[in-house]
């Protein structure tokens, strides 16, 4: 039978009730115990997530050998937001052998994913049961074979294993092939990570080292420590054989880089002066969208390949080669993105759309770039029979979510934005969303009703044909 994300549900339900008994509902004074949802609620990617519970920081030791094998134990500190008598963390493809709750050993159930291949479910027990507004500490002990995970639409994600390492690129809901989690934007969290490895190999995840690498045994251990609140989806920890170059950005921010000794040639020169901009990328940007959002930045480029770069949070990560475009690309999405997130997948225009348009922004500002206009006029030229014009900006479909249109027609968007409204309310209408949303999670309908407050002009027929119609907007 399929298990779908309602089957996982119910599944899950059924161990849930084969626990310890709940205090029945509407007994004396016992408060009423239930079952945390095993989704998130994402329309596109149901069983990623879960509900009854808010996580707060994600301690991850991870040990990893050269055959590809990772061994983990996760300590999640959360707070229930719901009378818990079980509550689920997402985790596929990775078997646990121990879970604890507040140090005492807890019964656990794992759940396969289903024959999508999403989903896959830690179930735990509480013993005792979690009241609300508590917080816990839940650690999980795990191992397994992660090898090359894929999603939804057939590409590399998640944790990537290579002959000489790893490649870590979650989006949109592949941190469960590495840590139990829960795995929506929403619930955002700080994060350590402990990370050990053969010795000669190096460990970059998110945030700043901790101290200096120790080795013992020949295997030599990382820490990482990442304190700005993050969606799982932007956490990495890839493993390789890298160069590190520290750079210092506007105001001292520390700019960290390593780039595989595989990349060579015309590939690390291009690589090597796309990175070299980005001090001046991030002094633009500030001005764009306000201070730079995080404790420290750089970049992580691997010589192997997923095909795509990602926008991990402080440290994105490049397939083979960082061209200027790209950097630019996922250095915005720091500002729009990392800091202010899609609160579900269908969104994710708020991310792709504007960090292209920022890229064309920096891109205008370089000697002989094309502006903005020209950029725009570009997509525009697209003929209005091509397939491009079909998808539906705001809720481009699950396979849809990495569509050219996101980018480009999203990005186009805010260019028609810009020309309807002007420069001066479409600047402050940028810093607005990102410094009042810093942190947060938000949805299309929050834009609309900020741009329309900022420009004072009802935008509706503009963001209908733009981002809800499938069709090539006409009169441009
Ligand atoms: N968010 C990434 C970027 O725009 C792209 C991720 C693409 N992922 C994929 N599976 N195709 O920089
Ligand atoms: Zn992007």
């Amino acid at each position: 039978a399929r298990r779908t994300a309602a089957a996982l549900v119910a599944a899950a339900s059924l161990v849930a009730v084969a626990g310890p008994a709940s205090a029945a509902p509407g007994s004396p004074g016992s408060p009423r115990f239930t079952d945390g949802s095993t989704s998130g609620g994402d329309p596109y990617f149901p069983a990623a997530g879960n509900g009854g519970y808010d996580v707060q920081h994600y301690g991850l030791d991870l040990s990893w050998a050269a055959d590809g094998r990772l061994d983990g134990t996760a300590v999640v500190t959360l707070t229930a937001t719901a009378d818990l008598a079980s509550f689920s963390l997402d985790l596929r493809g990775l078997t646990v052998s121990a879970v604890r709750v507040d140090g005492k050993p807890a019964r656990y159930t794992q759940l396969p994913p289903g024959e999508d291949g999403r989903g896959g479910e830690l179930v735990v027990q509480a013993a005792p049961k979690l009241r609300a507004g508590t917080t816990h500490e839940v650690t999980v002990v795990y191992g397994g074979y992660p090898g090359q995970p894929t999603d939804a639409e057939g590409a590399l994600y998640g944790w990537v294993t290579f002959p000489d390492g790893v490649l870590v690129a979650n989006e949109p809901e592949g941190a469960p092939t590495w840590f139990p989690v829960n795995d929506v934007p929403r619930d955002k969290a700080t994060y350590d990570f402990r990370i050990t490895v053969p010795e000669g190999k190096t460990a970059i995840a998110n945030g700043e080292p901790v101290g200096e690498p120790t080795t013992t045994g020949g295997r030599t251990t990382f820490l990482w420590r990442a304190t700005d609140p993050m969606a799982s989806y932007l956490a990495t920890a890839s493993i390789g054989d890298y160069t590190a170059t520290t750079r210092l950005g506007p105001d001292e921010l520390p700019i960290l880089d390593f780039v595989e000794t595989g990349v060579t040639g015309d590939a690390l020169t291009t690589t090597q002066a796309s990175l070299a901009l980005q001090p001046a990328m991030i002094d633009f940007f500030d001005g764009v969208f306000g201070p730079y959002p995080f404790t420290s930045f750089g970049s992580i480029v691997d010589d192997d390949t997923v095909e795509y770069a990602l926008e991990t949070q402080t440290r994105p990560v490049y397939s083979q080669v960082a061209s200027e475009t790209t950097v630019a690309h996922e250095l915005a999405h720091q500002w729009v993105g990392n800091s202010v997130s899609p609160a579900t997948w269908a969104d994710i225009w708020l991310n792709e759309g504007f960090a292209t348009y920022a890229q064309w922004m920096w891109t205008a500002t370089r000697p002989g770039g094309a502006t903005e206009q020209e950029q725009f006029d570009a997509v525009y030229a697209i003929p209005a029979d091509d397939e491009f014009w079909s998808v539906v900006v705001a809720d481009p479909g699950r396979e849809g979510i990495f569509a050219d249109a996101v980018y480009d027609r999203g990005a186009a968007t805010l260019h028609a934005l810009r020309t309807e409204i002007g420069d001066a309310a479409f600047g402050d209408l940028l810093r607005r969303w990102v410094t009042e949303n810093a942190d947060s999670t938000v949805t299309t309908a929050d834009f609309v009703a900020l741009a329309e407050q900022v420009s004072g002009r009802d935008l509706d027929a503009l963001f209908t044909d733009w981002l809800y119609t499938p069709a090539r907007p006409a009169g441009y």
